[in-house]
């Protein structure tokens, strides 16, 4: 290994920015479809592998609905978190904030209860076993109307104290973030963070209108903001964190090579970007990959991995002690290495 990717591999780091449904990998696909009776359209792993070849977002968004409906029961939200979590924590990921799409569950009949009592108990069992803090946000499916999005808030209730926030994702375009304004002024009420995922193919308007219209807390992806130097300059001004995908944005060519990805561009500017998987089965790695293979693609220095990490617990909701410890084990980290 490289230099620079033991550097990483041995850093502490968040990821912000993971839909836990994306993290389903083809073999445990496969196990669930068999224990559940679900038939796949696929003989075999490598098939699946195989169809993960998109051109967009909407590509992408066909085949992993398609992928969840092997997830019934709350023993498969269970395994799919916990999987995840064992794997990441081999990338000495220490705090992770994930998205999952009650709606994408509850839409086919799985009680939403059994949807979030798996991923809770999941996120449990992996801060007991590998020390990973985490935190939960609900994601609105945006290609569904608000009333939709309503009344899973109401579903939601029993759960308001287990959930950071929502979030929304799926199509993005034709769905800007003001569709769903009451939603979110109403889930503000209730003391919820607010997340959007704006500008991944949406135009800089749909970012603006996540910012003064849903008035969010963080955004997702955002790298079309790149488009409106007076956008970046207000993401400045404000602190505003990107929770920054590079090898989604590959894979659903949203950049054309990573070489080309703006995520230099960000820093440089004093964009608060972070790094993060989004759907790491569907797109081809861990956080550590996607930070590795940006590196390597951007030619980033260490100073520039150090600030993407710190970005990561600087963005999350830690608790201050946990946000403090985190910070002086990477300050160790850093100095070992030097
Ligand atoms: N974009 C939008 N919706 C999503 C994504 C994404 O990258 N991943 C899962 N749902
Ligand atoms: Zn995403």
């Amino acid at each position: 290994m490289s230099n620079l990717n033991s550097f990483i591999q041995s850093l502490p780091k968040a990821e912000l920015h993971l839909h836990i449904e994306g993290s389903l990998e083809p073999e445990q696909m496969f196990e669930m479809a068999q224990r559940n009776g679900v038939t796949l359209p696929y003989a075999d792993v490598a098939e699946i592998r195989a169809a993960y070849d998109f051109n967009n977002l909407q590509e992408f968004l066909d085949l992993y609905y398609a992928g969840m409906s092997v997830l019934q029961t709350k023993q498969d939200f269970f395994d799919l978190t916990y999987a995840y979590l064992k794997r990441v924590h081999a990338d000495n990921c220490r705090h992770v904030e994930i998205f999952f799409d009650p709606q994408g569950h509850t839409e086919r009949g799985i009680a939403f209860a059994d949807v979030i009592e798996g991923i809770l108990d999941g996120l449990d069992q992996g801060e007991a076993d590998f020390g990973i803090s985490s935190h939960l946000i609900l994601s609105f499916l945006r290609h569904l109307s608000e009333e939709d999005a309503f009344a899973t808030l109401a579903e939601a209730e029993p759960y308001y104290d287990r959930i950071l926030g929502v979030g929304l994702d799926s199509s993005e375009m034709g769905h800007p973030p003001s569709k769903f304004a009451r939603v979110f002024a109403k889930s503000r009420e209730l003391g919820l963070k607010l997340f959007a995922h704006a500008g991944e193919e949406g135009p800089p308007e749909y970012v603006y209108e996540a910012l003064d219209i849903l008035d969010i807390d963080r955004i997702d992806h955002g790298n079309r903001s790149l488009e409106d130097d007076v956008l970046v300059q207000r993401l400045v001004e404000e602190e505003m964190y990107l929770t920054v995908c590079p090898l989604s944005n590959l894979k659903l060519c949203v950049v054309d090579d990573l070489k080309n990805h703006p995520l230099k561009v960000m820093l440089d500017a004093g964009i608060k970007a972070t790094v993060n998987s989004d759907d790491p089965s569907y797109f081809g790695g861990y956080l550590n990959d996607n930070y590795i293979r940006t590196a390597d693609a951007l030619n980033l220095s260490k100073d520039d991995i150090v600030t993407l990490v710190r970005n990561g617990f600087e963005g999350a909701y830690l608790s201050p002690e946990r946000k403090e410890l985190l910070l002086s084990e990477l300050s160790k980290n850093i100095s070992a290495s030097n």
